[in-house]
């Protein structure tokens, strides 16, 4: 990263509970990185909420509001690049990004998936390993391409499958561990620097 600390700017559609997570370690100047700015592809969500409560800007682009998906991610692109972040991290966002965005922010956005890639991608991971019956399923960090949940794994943490879980149960023993990796890996992208070698993602310059 070249500026110190690194300007995040991170989108969520729900709880924010990872959001939270980054606010939280950002508290302590020496974890290298700052939210700049808290989107959303809706309002009235707890993850707006924490934003707020944190004195950062928040912005709210509904897809319904554009006459176009295409429309819509070429204006979350340019509220996102208004913010200049260096890093664009997608926490619990429940929209796929589009070209325009992926243009502008490659190479530089994450996302974050309840499951571990390249099993059971989408928006259901943890319904999707349950109803498998894996015994160890987990969390994956990676950086966004034009598949869904297919890019390079930037970090990944298993978590035991227990034989009574739930959908429930079971995705918030993932996020336990989600909320531990992102913040890990966030960190050490912004400390650090990070490089991808075809599919390979490795920490430093
Ligand atoms: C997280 O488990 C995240 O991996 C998942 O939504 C949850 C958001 O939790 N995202 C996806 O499933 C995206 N395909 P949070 O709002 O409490 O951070």
């Amino acid at each position: 990263m070249t500026r110190s600390p690194a300007r995040l700017v991170v989108l969520v559609s729900g709880s924010g509970t990872n959001l939270q997570a980054l606010l939280d370690a950002c508290a302590d100047p020496s974890y290298g990185a700052a939210v700049v700015a808290v989107g959303a592809d809706r309002g009235e969500i707890e993850g707006l909420a924490r934003a707020e409560r944190a004195g950062i800007a928040t912005f709210v682009h509904r897809v319904k509001e554009f006459e176009s998906r295409e429309a819509w991610d070429a204006a979350l692109a340019d509220t996102v690049a208004s913010y200049e972040p260096d890093v664009v991290v997608l926490a619990g966002f429940m929209k796929l990004v589009g070209a325009t965005f992926l243009e502008r922010f490659a190479g530089r956005t994450v996302n974050t998936h309840p499951a571990l890639s390249p099993s059971f991608p989408g928006m259901h991971g943890p319904a999707d390993a349950l109803a498998y019956g894996v015994k160890v399923t987990g969390c994956t960090l990676f950086v966004v391409d034009a598949g869904v949940d297919t890019g390079p794994i930037v970090a990944q943490t298993a978590v035991p499958v227990e034989d009574d879980d739930t959908t429930e149960t079971l995705h918030e023993r993932i996020k336990v561990a989600e909320r531990q990796m992102l913040v890990e890996a966030v960190g050490r992208m912004a400390r650090e620097g990070f490089t991808i070698d075809d599919r390979r993602v490795r920490f430093g310059s």
